[in-house]
């Protein structure tokens, strides 16, 4: 997938990585870049930030009519899209006291969120003979680490939503899962105490541009994220193990 003269669409897109992306985006000369963000006050001040290329909607991830309505309403101004990256998370969490609406917050934004965006985009790239599409997941859906237990399982199924598209939709789809470890963006203070320091929202962009361009799966913006990964696949009990100690160590210092 080619950046330059795209149709590009990033739900999150008024703050940190889908801020971060869009800047990309329209840097490598994205045709049009919609901002599309919960926060419709952001989305609007971002893309008039961003110049004449971009362009925000107000759009609620979690409802499908609101990712539905954002789909039409970029069809029916810049006639197709090329690339929609579903970026809006939440991370706010707990562990074993996270509430059933904590858990439906994070299944409904993390997980529907993706899955309403392909629901609605995917059949328009393929009459057209293709397209691409990225979720933003997070290392946490890989190796789970010290993020929250609704937090972490919602990334897992969304690493799932996105190998599910690529087995299916590709490789007429282009699909990537972008896998950052802690980023510096506000989300990353919703944590609270974490194993390293945070990466910078350049950096994610820079490997995320870099996996999207080439049409690679699995976007690790840290080595280490992919090793933790190569480690469980070798040693599941091990690895749990390992990780186990390393966040109780965590704890115990804070
Ligand atoms: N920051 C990190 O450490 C980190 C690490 C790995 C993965 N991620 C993932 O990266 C993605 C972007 O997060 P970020 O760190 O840039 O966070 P952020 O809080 O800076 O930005 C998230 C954006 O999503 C929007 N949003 C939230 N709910 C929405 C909804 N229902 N509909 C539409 N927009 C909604 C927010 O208004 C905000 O603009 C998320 O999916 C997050 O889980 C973040």
């Amino acid at each position: 997938m080619k950046i330059e003269g795209g149709n590009i669409v990033v739900t999150g897109g008024a703050s940190g990585i889908g801020l971060g992306l869009c800047r990309r985006f329209i840097e490598l000369g994205a045709d049009q870049v919609v901002v599309a963000d919960l926060n419709a006050e952001a989305a609007q001040s971002a893309a008039a930030e961003l110049g004449d290329a971009a362009s925000a909607v107000a759009c609620d991830v979690s409802d499908e009519a609101s990712v539905q309505s954002l789909i039409a309403t970029v069809l029916g101004t810049a006639g197709h899209i090329d690339l929609f990256v579903a970026n809006a998370g939440v991370g706010t969490g707990a562990g074993l006291d996270a509430s059933d609406d904590l858990w439906d917050l994070s299944w409904r934004v993390n997980v529907m969120g993706p899955v309403y965006a392909a629901r609605h985009v995917i059949p328009h790239m393929e009459s057209r003979g293709g397209g691409a599409f990225v979720v933003t997941a997070s290392s946490a859906g890989l190796t789970t680490g010290p993020t929250s237990f609704n937090y972490a399982t919602s990334k897992h199924a969304a690493i799932g939503v996105a190998e599910w598209l690529a087995i299916n939709h590709g490789p007429t789809i282009a699909v990537s899962a972008i896998c950052p470890t802690l980023v510096d963006t506000p989300m990353a203070s919703e944590f609270g105490t974490v194993l390293k320091q945070p990466l910078s929202v350049d950096d994610v962009v820079a490997s995320a541009v870099d996996g999207i361009e080439a049409g690679r799966f699995l976007i690790t913006p840290e080595p280490v994220a992919l090793e933790m990964l190569q480690a469980k696949a070798q040693d599941y009990d091990g690895f749990l193990a390992n990780m186990a100690q390393r966040v109780a160590q965590m704890r115990s210092s804070e």
